[in-house]
Parts: structure tokens; sequence; C-alpha cells
């Protein structure tokens, strides 16, 4: 009997449901009895709330749809397991419940805090000599994954932001009176979905005149100058700024405006306002009309316009993530490994859980301008094959068709 398990953790993406359709399908390919899904994450199992996903998941039109379906189909949590040493009661009750489920193999697919999990759950299946494997499938859209090349769910974030920025400029454009236009992107500390904006760029877009990464200080009066010496050549300026930067203090500017108090398990704060405080700035000192355009969760949910090359490295994550483990592997995430540029072409690898939980991946320095406002063509050219190729939704009656799990699907 191979029965496995499988959760979601974290912030969604537009892909993270072809991650938990490539461990369904290939935990079933290879044998597994039944695939049962954690309905939010570890939190949900620890509840008991958990899945057969064979009651939801009944032919290939509901997985073609599950494909198609941004954030999580199965929930996901914001949720720390405590240290080990001076906590066992709560790993005794998770190892319970799985020993009672007869779970051989166990999948979360996760950023770095969520490998933390992965990390915690392996760890103490080693100290207790437990038989069950424990694997990180990765997905963020922040792609601050070490290790990997890139994580599933980057790639189709960067190819919304992408192409909202082209829409943003042409818009920006259509009076005879200047407008500044500040763009806020998600990413916490790492600037690479800021860093997508430059995509825009092209012989159809004029690009983005200013992009400002977490990687870099942010200088408030120099951003303020700048702004004021663009207004004197242009009549449209469009600025990308990431919702992680942060002034010499160390403070994220989005704290400078608005009382910042919700923070996560991780310790991560809320970020946003970033945007709404740098378009004030400008219009106090220049009397511009602003906008202040935060893409907030529009970035990580638009299965309407997902990159076909992330759709199938998530798959293929997920089905990389179920042969490790039947292969024997535990306390390992998959990785990807771009192994060729011209054609582009990735393959999955595994690394130790230890090197990637908690650990964020900053965009080097290198791929920076050396004024800290523009990103280099060697980022532009990593990003861009990972925007490449779509998948058309399935539309019904004008809209996406997208598959929701039924709260009656928890078995207890
Ligand atoms: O971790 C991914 C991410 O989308 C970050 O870019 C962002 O800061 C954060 O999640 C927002 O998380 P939440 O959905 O918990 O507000």
């Amino acid at each position: 009997m191979k029965n496995v398990i499988v959760g979601q953790s974290g912030g969604p993406t537009a892909v993270i449901n072809s991650s938990l359709l490539g461990v369904y399908k290939t935990a079933r390919d290879r044998g597994a009895d039944i695939v049962y899904g954690m309905v939010h994450g570890i939190k949900g199992l620890l509840d008991r709330e958990i899945v057969d996903l064979s009651t939801r998941l009944k032919n290939d039109l509901d997985m073609d749809l599950l494909k198609r379906t941004p954030s999580s189909f199965l929930g996901s949590c914001r949720y720390k397991l405590p240290e080990i040493k001076g906590n066992e009661k709560t790993y005794e009750k998770i190892f319970s419940i799985l020993e009672e489920l007869e779970i051989y193999a166990f999948f979360y697919i996760g950023g770095n805090d969520s490998m933390d999990t992965i990390m915690r759950l392996s760890d103490y299946a080693a100290i207790i000599d437990s038989p069950i494997k424990f694997i990180g499938v990765p997905k963020t859209i922040d792609n601050d994954l070490a290790i990997t090349d890139h994580t599933p769910g980057f790639g189709s974030a960067a190819k919304y932001i992408a192409a909202t920025t082209k829409e943003i400029i042409r818009d920006g454009l259509v009076y005879d009176y200047p407008v500044v236009s500040v763009i806020e992107v998600m990413g916490r500390n790492a600037g690479w979905l800021t860093a997508a904006t430059a995509l825009a760029k092209g012989e159809d877009c004029e690009g983005v005149d200013l992009v400002y990464l977490p990687e870099v200080t942010f200088d408030i009066d120099a951003f303020v100058k700048r702004v004021g010496k663009l207004l004197k050549e242009e009549r449209s300026i469009v600025i990308a700024v990431s919702e992680g930067v942060k002034v010499a203090d160390g403070r994220y500017v989005c704290e400078l405006s608005d009382h910042v108090d919700y923070v996560d398990a991780f310790g991560h704060k809320q970020l946003a306002g970033t945007a709404r405080f740098l378009a004030g700035k400008i219009a106090e000192k220049y009397g511009v009309k602003t906008r202040a355009i935060e893409l907030s969760s529009l970035q990580r949910c638009a299965a309407h316009i997902q990159s076909r090359i992330d759709v199938t490295e998530a798959f293929n994550c997920g089905g990389a993530g179920v042969k490790a483990a039947f292969e024997g592997k535990s306390g390992v995430v998959i990785t990807l490994k771009r192994v060729s540029e011209n054609p582009y072409m990735c393959i999955t690898e595994v690394a130790d859980v230890h090197l990637i939980a908690n650990v964020e991946k900053k965009v080097p320095r290198e791929w920076i301008t050396d004024d800290g406002t523009d990103v280099t063509a060697g980022l532009v050219q990593y990003i861009m094959p990972l925007i490449q190729a779509e998948i058309t939704p399935l539309w019904i009656n004008g809209l996406p068709r997208h598959i929701r799990l039924h709260a009656k699907s928890t078995i207890k």
C-alpha cells in the first residue's frame, strides 16, 4: 500500500495547481493507492482536514481545469511548525495522523518558508527513524528560492506584469498633459518580479522609465529629483517599484505612510502602500496627475495569461517530487537547472532542503544598473524564456472556467 499526501502552502501562484496535478498524476501512474490532499496545508493536517483527491479529480476535464485554475486548489496557510525540541507533541500528532493514513510520502508545494516545514518534518523523521519521505516542490512568484534556476509561478507572474506594464504605458500617453504612474510589484525582499516590468520595452513600447528593486537602498529625495528631471523631458512617466524597497535606516518605504501592523507567522510584515506613498510625494512636489497602481493579488492569480513554460515546469516539478520519493529520497526539494539557453531548456534535480529553507535569493547586484534605477540586459534575457507561450483558458459564458474544492469533500 502506497498512499501519499500533498499540501500547498504560502502565497498562491497561477500555476501552483499544475504542480498539484504533477504530484497527483505521477503518484497514480506510479501505483499510489490514495492521493490525499491537506486542506490549508500543514495547519489543515493538524486539524485533520484531509481530502481524497480522486473524489474531486474524476476525469480529464477536471484535470485540465485544475491546470487552468489559479491560486491553491487545496487552500493554503502561513503556518510555522515550532522547534522540534520542547514541542515533540506537535510532531507526534502529525506523525500519528500520517501513520493512520498509511502515508508513504508527503509533498509540500511552497516557497522558502514552506520548505521550513519539510526540513523540520524530515529532521523529525530521521530522529524517530520513520520511513515516511518528505519532499519539497518549489513554488513562489517571488523567485527567491536558493539553488534552483527559478521557481514555478514566477514565469506566469512575470508574463502578467510585463503585459500589464505595456498596457499601462499606452494608457499613460493618452493625454496631452503629464501623468506619473507608479506600479507597485510584489516580491518581498527580492526584486525579480519588479525586474519583469523591464520586459515591456520593445519596438512597440517605450518601456518603463525607472525600476527600483529592494536590493538597492531607496533614496526618496533622489527619487523625487529624478522624476522632476524626467517631467521636463516626457509627458508620461511610468515607474516600477518593488513593495520591498527600504530606506537607509532599514524601514520599508510602505511603513513610512501606513501603520503596518499585520505580521505573519514567519515574521513577515504585510507590504503595501509603497506606490501610493511615492505617488503622493510626486503630486505634492510637482502638482501633476499621478496614479498608484498596486498589482497586488492580480499578479499572482492571473491564470488567463499563464506562461506555458511555467505550467509545464510546475507540473514537471510535482512529478519529479514523486519520482524522488519513490526512489527513496527524503528531506529534498526539487530544483530546476537551466541546461540550454537556445533553445531554452531546464531539467529537474534535487537539493538538500537545509540549503533552501528560509533562505532568500536576491537579484545579483551586477544585474542592476550602477545608479540603481534600472536592470541590465542580462536580467531581461534570464527572464524572457520563462514567459514564453500560452495556455488557452476554457472559456465558458465569456469567462475562464475554474474548478473548486467543495468543503463537503473533506474527510475527518
Ligand atoms: O510570498 C509570495 C508573496 O506573494 C509575496 O510577494 C508577498 O509579499 C506576499 O506573498 C503576500 O502575502 P499574503 O498573501 O500573505 O499577503
